[in-house]
């Protein structure tokens, strides 16, 4: 009965499985027993006609007393005992194991290996053999959990953690960040790939060719998770994109003119906070990368972002519609897509950088000051046109979302507004 748990994958789901059905069995089985005691006592004595049910005067039951005291301490002390048998295997690293480093950081996972070799958002490791993850955190705290394994252990900075396990079977298995550690806390995943020893020997020993600058950088853009703000197809996230980047111009928010030169990146990467261009977010929810990356990532990060002024160029054809002839649901849908709502508010429920549109309209619950909302049409314009105004509980503050006043007229709005009750 209520068998929910995800694929075992290591030789720890088993026992975690059965303590956990165990638990679940036990908690069925009285809450029907109670329960069904209570219905049917309620039922078979309740007043009948107007005649209260007379009931003879119990005065207790020293047999009664023992039995529901003993029985359930006993069950208590026998699931404690098999789950200190099962922790403590999982706390044993055999000697054989094979070690991978593991780094958490706002907001990806990066591994390293014993000859060098590493990787992020993806780790590669032999099933069968025991492996021993030895976990640390640059920032803040994360959790590393892999379902599939049965097995989480917090990533805390300063600190190492580890955990171990033995993969009985090859695939795909899904890797969750499971303390919520700020923005893109959900977007923090990774993946583990079990494959044949011999397979695993190949991928290990392939520490790579020499690689261009461009490749380099663009290794490092995903070591530090770059790509989670800063996207590389001209869309803006929550900062600009890296498309077209090098060489652009443009205004700072204090009126500064700048040109996207190498002393530019170079400082917007070390120190953020010294200059932030205009209609993104100030302070800049960046992180300071002065201390992380060295002169030389740092020319490797330019050389792949002009790599990207390079890009073959596609030519896209806009045609031409008429707007007035639309619905204002379809013309909102579209400004969802054209002023980029749609790199932070999902359709489908799931939780990006801002909250989902799908159920928005009419929502009721908390702003992070504690006061109640109701999403109705004045509080979608007011989060538009000010996000900073009221911030939901829950979500960054100050939020990263630009301001779009005067970037929408108030009939774009009601648009949206219209789009929005249709994501349901
Ligand atoms: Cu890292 Cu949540």
């Amino acid at each position: 009965m209520f068998r929910y748990l995800p694929e075992q994958a290591s030789d720890f789901a088993h026992s975690v499985d059965s303590i956990n059905n165990l638990i679940t069995d036990i908690s069925v089985f009285f809450t029907v027993l109670i329960v069904g005691a209570m219905i049917y006592f309620a039922i078979r004595y309740r007043k009948k006609g107007g005649v209260d049910h007379e009931t003879p005067r119990i005065e207790g039951s020293h047999f009664l007393e023992v039995v529901w005291t003993v029985v359930p301490t006993l069950i208590c002390i026998w699931v404690a005992i098999i789950g200190v048998y099962g922790f403590r295997t999982m706390r044993e690293v055999p000697a054989d194991a094979l070690e991978i480093n593991v780094v958490g950081r706002q907001w990806n996972w990066t591994f390293k290996y014993a000859n060098g070799k590493r990787t992020a958002d993806e780790f590669v490791v032999p099933v069968g053999k025991p492996i021993k993850l030895v976990i640390t955190s640059e920032d803040v705290l994360h959790s590393f959990f892999v379902p599939a394994m049965r097995t989480k252990v917090d990533a805390v900075p300063g600190q190492y953690t580890y955990q171990w396990f033995r993969p009985i079977k090859t695939g795909d298995f899904q890797v969750f960040c499971t303390e919520y550690c700020g923005t893109a806390h959900s977007a923090m995943l990774a993946k583990v790939r079990v494959v044949s020893e011999a397979e695993f020997e190949r991928w290990v020993s392939d520490t790579g060719r020499v690689q261009s600058p461009a490749e380099q950088g663009e290794a490092l853009v995903k070591l530090n998770a770059c790509g989670s703000c800063h996207s590389v197809d001209g869309s803006a996230i929550v900062g600009p994109t890296f498309l077209k980047l090098y060489g652009r111009k443009g205004d700072f928010d204090d009126g500064q003119q700048y040109v996207a030169d190498e002393n530019y990146i170079k400082e917007s990467i070390l120190n953020p906070q010294a200059h932030v261009v205009k209609g993104y977010p100030h302070p800049s929810p960046m992180p300071a990368f002065e201390g992380r990356l060295s002169d030389e990532d740092i020319s490797n990060i330019i050389a792949y972002m002009k790599s990207l002024n390079e890009a073959p160029k596609v030519v896209v054809k806009k045609p031409e519609i008429d707007l007035a002839s639309m619905t204002p649901a379809d013309r909102g849908k579209k400004h969802y897509q054209e002023k980029l709502c749609i790199g932070c508010h999902s359709l489908d429920g799931s939780r990006v950088v801002g909250p989902s549109f799908k159920g928005l309209y009419g929502r009721e619950a908390k702003f992070a000051d504690g006061t109640q909302y109701k999403a109705d049409d004045s509080y979608i314009t007011e989060s538009i046109l000010k996000p900073n105004a009221h911030v939901v509980e829950g979500y960054p503050s100050p939020s990263p979302m630009p301001v779009y006043e005067g970037q929408l007229s108030d009939d774009q709005i009601k648009d949206i507004i219209e789009f929005i009750k249709t994501v349901k």
